[in-house]
């Protein structure tokens, strides 16, 4: 059975998670919040730093794009309540201490 560490976000002023060495960052999407992995599927880069340009998300490593409307397939699961959004992150390590989370308030640039 998989674990999870549960968060909850003050949306949309803080929308980045730090789990040990791991970053989660929410976005909206047609009025929806998604909650992903801020981890490029190139080479590991940090989207949350990225920009969104015409609907795509450029990583800013490299610069390739991914489409954002295909991002939430890579998603967390998110209950939002106004603007409470509550993000259930997956445990990749159960012996590693993995809390506390951390909430910081990075903002993608558009
Ligand atoms: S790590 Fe993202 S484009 Fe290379």
């Amino acid at each position: 059975m998989s674990r999870s560490i549960r968060v909850e976000l003050n949306w949309p002023q803080e929308n980045t998670v730090i789990v040990g060495d791991r970053h989660f960052f929410a976005y909206d999407r047609s009025g929806a919040v998604h909650v992903i992995a801020s981890r490029c599927a190139h080479r590991g880069g940090p989207l949350h730093l990225g920009r969104i340009e015409d609907g795509k998300l450029r990583c800013p490593w490299h610069g390739n794009t991914f489409r954002v409307d295909r991002l939430c397939a890579r998603g967390v699961a998110v209950v939002q309540r106004g603007s409470k959004v509550i993000a259930y992150l997956p445990v990749t390590d159960p012996d590693a201490d993995e809390s506390p989370a951390v909430v910081h308030s990075i903002v993608l640039a558009e």
